[in-house]
């Protein structure tokens, strides 16, 4: 099995992560898989901001947990480090497809340098409050975007998940 398909095989969501940094080289691979994704047209309309500012970091783990109902003091993090997170412009009728796509590459990047990965939900309910539009403005972010999800990185922390196993008669064939 070429490397490409057993990497897509044995990718996990890790949901625990040691607090060391990741290299920015790192992060500029991973952030290039994403860029390479296929996109409606070949748009490209998805766009990606890195966050590893623990104090910028830690303020979205808190609303990102406010919206999902948890407790103060929960981390929809795990303590990864490290996000990248995706939004597809509004106006494109395929932005939510492409940034999955763009999501997809990079997590498989990211299990391919040896980091965990996980796609942390919620980020569109995030870029809808003010906080978040304003956070797009700062970075000079023109137009409406709609956040897609965030792929939280970093060093593994702890046992490897074991793979579930796929459900049966997913697939039909028409041959
Ligand atoms: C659209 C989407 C949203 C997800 N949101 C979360 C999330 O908010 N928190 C989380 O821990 N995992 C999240 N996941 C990860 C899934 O729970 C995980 O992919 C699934 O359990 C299968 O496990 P695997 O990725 O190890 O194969 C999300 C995955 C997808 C595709």
């Amino acid at each position: 099995m070429s490397d490409v398909l057993t990497k897509m095989k044995t990718r996990r969501s890790i949901r625990k992560y040691k607090p060391d940094a990741v290299p920015q080289e790192l992060l500029d691979q991973i952030i290039e898989a994403g860029l390479y994704a296929a996109s409606g047209k070949g748009q490209q309309a998805a766009i990606i901001i890195q966050v590893t500012q623990k104090e910028l970091r830690d303020k979205i783990a808190e609303m990102n947990a406010e919206i999902g109902g948890w407790d103060k003091g929960f981390d929809p993090f795990y303590g990864a480090p490290a996000m990248l997170i995706v939004l597809g412009r509004k106006d494109w009728p395929t932005h939510v497809y492409d940034g999955s796509l763009v999501m997809g590459n990079m997590m498989l990047a990211a299990h391919e340098l040896g980091l965990g990965s996980c796609w942390i939900h919620r980020a569109k309910e995030e870029f809808e409050t003010e906080w978040g539009k304003e956070l797009l403005k700062s970075l000079g972010i023109e137009g409406e975007y709609e956040g897609i999800g965030h792929c939280a990185l970093g060093y593994i922390d702890g046992a490897y998940p074991a793979e579930p196993a796929r459900k049966e008669n997913r697939v039909y064939y028409i041959k």
